[in-house]
């Protein structure tokens, strides 16, 4: 092959590659390439609440992570009974320090939520509350002073078989509109208790669209109004008066937010 013939074979490689490339470019794409986060662009983590890991909130988080994982996200799953998180101590020692005491996988989890672009939170109704597993990575996690999930979009899904799966599901709902995040979806699903659960076309759908309006959301910064004047209300006359009350006790909880641009 001549010199010639290179230069030229060459430049129809970059062209080729070129188009291919803008073809599959969305703003959520260039926008990832341009700050380097590479292509697998992105990141989303589920989480499961529920101590069975085959039972019927995981199979709706499976189905969820399959229909993300089909559109080219990066989803890590997470099973809270198989980590090690122990309950909260009380010690209000992160607030000072911006970390847990405890060297388990509790800041380890609420980092690689941190540094994701969406949530999903899957619990079991427990007495018309969320799961144990759940309660303890709430208290644990970071989420609402530090405000963990500022700009996050979020699903939260709560099974349940009788009642009392609505007043779960609210607390899901609610910390993550108090820690900063945007609900994209809220899924309250009645189940019987199975062995091993197998999802109706009615579910597989419902995971389905929560799947769409998740990446959709996150792709195109949706950020409804009604949420982010919840978000100013909670933080500006909440949060954020409390925490400067407290000064120097609250020092790493003010390095996270100017950390987060929150500030
Ligand atoms: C200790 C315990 C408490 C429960 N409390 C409720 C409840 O208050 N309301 C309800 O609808 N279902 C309740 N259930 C049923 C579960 O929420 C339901 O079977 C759920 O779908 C199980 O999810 P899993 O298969 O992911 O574990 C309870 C189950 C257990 C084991």
């Amino acid at each position: 092959m001549s010199p010639f013939d290179e230069i030229v074979s060459l430049f129809h490689i970059i062209l080729t590659d070129t188009y291919y490339i803008t073809t599959m470019l969305d703003r959520y794409t260039v926008v990832s390439l341009l700050t380097g986060k590479g292509l697998f662009y992105m990141k989303i983590v589920i989480i499961n609440g529920s101590p069975r890991i085959n039972g019927f909130t995981s199979t709706i988080l499976h189905e969820i992570e399959r229909n993300l994982i089909n559109k080219d996200v990066s989803v890590e799953y997470f099973n809270l009974s198989e980590l090690s998180i122990q309950q909260c101590r009380g010690c209000c020692s992160c607030f000072v320090l911006g970390k847990c005491i405890i060297d388990d996988y509790g800041d380890k989890l609420s980092n690689i939520i941190a540094n994701s672009d969406g949530l999903v939170l899957g619990t079991p109704t427990y007495a018309s509350n969320v799961s144990g597993y759940m309660k303890t990575l709430i208290d644990r996690g970071h989420f609402v002073i530090e405000h963990l999930l500022k700009n996050k979009q979020c699903i939260t899904v709560v099974t349940g078989e009788n009642y009392g799966k609505n007043d779960a599901s609210k607390i899901l709902n609610k910390l993550v509109l108090f820690s900063g995040g945007y609900l994209s979806s809220k899924i309250a699903i009645n189940a019987l208790f199975e062995i091993r659960p197998v999802l109706s076309i009615k579910h597989k759908k419902i995971c389905k669209n929560a799947s769409i309006k998740l990446h959709d959301s996150i792709n195109k910064n949706k950020e409804p109004l009604l949420q982010q004047l919840l978000h100013f209300f909670v933080f500006n006359f909440g949060i954020k008066p409390f925490v400067l009350r407290k000064g120097s006790k609250y020092a790493g909880v003010i390095r996270k937010w100017k950390e987060l641009n929150i500030i």
